[in-house]
C-alpha cells in the first residue's frame, strides 16, 4: 500500500475517489461551494435537503463522475456538528471512508483535509485514521484476501507537513502493528514466538532487545512468574525492548509493562468454557507496549523508554500451580496464590520489579487483567489505577488528546487488607466485590515506590462490534496514549 502527502488540487487528482468531509449544517458546505461547478453544488445540496445525506457522524455517501473533478468519484463523509470537531473526530472520519470505499472496491483514495481543525492535526489525523480503517483481523482466511484491498492512500496538502504526516503513518502502523500480535491464536503466538516477533521488530526498527529465557528467569529469582509458568509446556520469556536517545533529558525513564498470557485457561481454577477462546487476547497489555516501541523508534523522544513484556501461556497439567501455593516473586515478597487464574498479577510483580532494576523512573503498565474492570467500565473506558495523582493525570491528559479514553479508578489504602494473607506476604485475589481494584492494589506492591500507572484493558483491547471507522477484533488500544506519552514526556 503506497501513502502519499501531495499538495495536487483535489479538482486535479486522479483518484478512485476524492475524500470531502462535510458537517451537519448544510452552511458548512461553503468550504467548498465557492470553487465547485454549479452543477455539482446543487447536487450536494440536494442530498442535504432530501435527507439523503446529513452530514451526521461517519456518514458515507458516493457522487459519481461529479462535474469539474478528474477523480472518478467524490466520497462526502459527515464528521457531525461542527462545533464537535476534534482531531479525534477527523481520525475516525478518515478510517470510516477507507471502511466503506473497501468494501465498494475502490482502491485508491484522496483525502482532503477538513479546516475545521489546524492543518497538521487533519494531517496526520487523517493518515492515521484511513490506515487504522484498512486493518482486518482476516490473516487466517484463505479465500476472498488481498481482494478489494486499497492500494494508494493519498492526503492533499501542503509538502510543509510531512513530518505530522510521517508521525501519522508510523503511529497507526504501530498499533496495527499490535493488533495482528493480539489477533494470533494462542497455537501459534506461544511465549517464545512472541519474543521473536518482538525480537525481529527490535532489530528493524533499530532497538536494542534482549529477551531473558527461562533459565535466566529462573537465576533472577521470578519465582512469581515462574509458578504461573510452570503448568503449560511452552516456556516463559521476559522480552525487554531499549529506546535510548543520544541526549536524554535528564531524571526520566518511562517504563512500559504490559502483561502478555499468550492464553489463559484459568490453570487449576479452570475457566468456564463460553468464550474461552477469546483468551488469546490476554496478551494485549505486553502487544501494546511493543507496538508503541515501533513507533517511538521512528518517532525519537528525548526520553529513554524500556518496554517489559513478560509472557507465559496459563495451562493445567500434572505440573500445574495449585491453588494455595506458595512464591516467593523477585522482590522477596511472598504470595499465596489462591486462584490460579488471577495469573496476570502474578507475572507482571516480577516485571515491574524487573523494571525497577532497569533503572526506571516512571511505570506505566497496561494489562486485560479483570473480568471486574469490563463490569464497572464496559467497554468503553480503560480504568487507570495509580500510586501518583499527578503521574495518572498526566498520563490521562495525553490519552484523551489522542482519542482514547481512561478513567481513573480509586485505590485507597483501606483496599489493601483486602488482599493480606495469613500464611504469606500477599494473597493474589481478594473478595468477589471490587475485584479490578484489589488485583491493582497488589500491582502497587510492586509498583512503590516510583509514581506509577496500571491501565485494565479488558474491557476495550477487544472490540466485539465492527465500527463504521475499524474491523470488529483487536482495539491497539493504549499504543497511541503511550506514544504520546513519551514523546510529550
Ligand atoms: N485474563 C483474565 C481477565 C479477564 C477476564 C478478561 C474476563 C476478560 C474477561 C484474568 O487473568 C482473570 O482471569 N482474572 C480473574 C481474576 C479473579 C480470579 C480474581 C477475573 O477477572 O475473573
Ligand atoms: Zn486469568
Ligand atoms: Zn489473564
Amino acid at each position: 500500500m503506497k501513502t502519499q502527502l501531495i499538495s495536487t488540487p483535489k479538482e486535479k487528482i486522479d483518484s478512485g475517489a476524492v475524500v470531502l468531509f462535510l458537517h451537519e449544517e448544510q452552511a458548512n458546505f461553503s468550504d467548498f461551494k465557492h470553487s465547485f461547478d454549479p452543477s455539482l453544488v446543487t447536487l450536494i445540496e440536494e442530498c442535504y435537503t432530501c435527507g439523503e445525506f446529513k452530514g451526521e457522524s461517519f456518514e458515507v455517501t458516493l457522487i459519481h463522475q461529479p462535474a469539474g473533478f478528474c477523480a472518478s468519484r467524490l466520497l462526502l463523509v459527515g464528521l457531525g456538528k461542527d462545533t464537535e470537531m476534534s482531531a479525534a473526530r477527523v481520525r475516525q472520519g478518515a478510517g470510516s471512508a477507507v471502511r466503506f470505499a473497501t468494501k465498494r472496491g475502490i482502491q485508491d483514495l484522496a483525502l482532503v483535509p477538513p479546516s475545521a481543525i489546524d492543518s497538521g492535526d487533519a494531517v496526520q489525523a487523517l493518515i492515521e485514521g484511513a490506515l487504522l480503517g484498512t486493518y482486518e483481523p482476516d490473516a487466517y482466511q484463505t479465500q476472498n484476501k488481498n481482494v478489494n484491498n486499497i492500494t494508494t492512500l493519498t492526503v492533499l496538502s501542503d509538502e510543509k507537513w510531512a513530518k505530522r504526516f510521517d508521525a501519522g503513518v508510523a503511529i497507526a502502523d504501530a498499533q496495527n502493528f499490535t493488533r495482528t500480535l493480539v489477533n494470533e491464536p494462542g497455537n501459534i503466538l506461544t511465549p517464545n514466538k512472541l519474543a521473536e516477533k518482538a525480537h525481529q521488530m527490535a532489530l528493524a526498527a533499530g532497538l536494542d532487545v534482549e529477551i531473558l529465557d527461562h533459565e535466566r528467569i529462573r537465576e533472577l529469582g521470578m519465582g512469581s512468574l515462574l509458578g504461573v509458568a510452570q503448568g503449560s509446556a511452552e516456556m516463559p520469556t521476559m522480552t525487554i525492548v531499549k529506546y535510548a536517545p543520544d541526549n536524554p533529558t535528564p531524571g526520566i525513564h518511562l517504563g512500559l509493562v504490559g502483561k502478555a498470557v499468550t492464553f489463559d485457561t484459568g490453570g487449576i481454577s479452570i475457566k468456564p468454557a463460553t468464550d474461552m477462546g477469546r483468551m488469546k487476547y490476554d496478551m494485549a497489555g505486553g502487544a501494546a507496549m511493543l507496538g508503541a516501541m515501533k513507533a517511538l523508534a521512528r518517532l525519537k523522544p528525548q526520553i529513554p523508554v524500556t518496554a517489559v513484556v513478560p509472557s507465559v501461556e496459563n495451562m493445567l497439567g500434572p505440573q500445574a500451580q495449585r491453588p494455595g501455593d506458595v512464591v516467593t516473586s523477585m522482590s522477596g515478597k511472598t504470595i499465596e496464590v489462591l486462584n490460579t487464574d488471577a495469573e496476570g498479577r502474578l507475572i507482571l510483580a516480577d516485571a515491574l520489579t524487573y523494571a525497577q532494576k532497569l533503572g526506571c523512573t516512571h511505570l506505566v503498565d497496561a494489562a486485560t487483567l479483570t473480568g471486574a474492570i469490563v463490569i464497572a467500565l464496559g467497554h468503553e473506558r480503560v480504568g487507570a489505577f495509580t500510586n501518583s495523582d499527578e503521574w495518572l493525570s498526566r498520563v490521562t491528559r495525553t490519552a484523551e488528546t489522542v482519542g482514547e479514553k481512561f478513567w481513573a479508578m480509586p485505590l485507597d489504602s483501606e483496599y489493601k487488607k483486602l488482599i493480606e494473607s495469613p500464611i504469606a506476604d500477599l494473597a493474589n485475589i481478594g473478595p468477589r466485590w471490587g475485584g479490578a481494584i484489589t488485583a491493582a492494589m497488589f500491582l502497587k506492591e510492586f509498583a512503590d515506590p516510583l509514581p506509577w500507572v496500571h491501565l485494565d484493558i479488558a474491557g476495550t483491547a477487544w472490540l466485539e462490534e465492527e465500527k463504521p471507522y475499524l474491523a470488529a477484533g483487536p482495539s491497539g488500544i493504549p499504543v497511541r496514549a503511550l506514544i504520546a506519552l513519551a514523546m510529550d514526556l
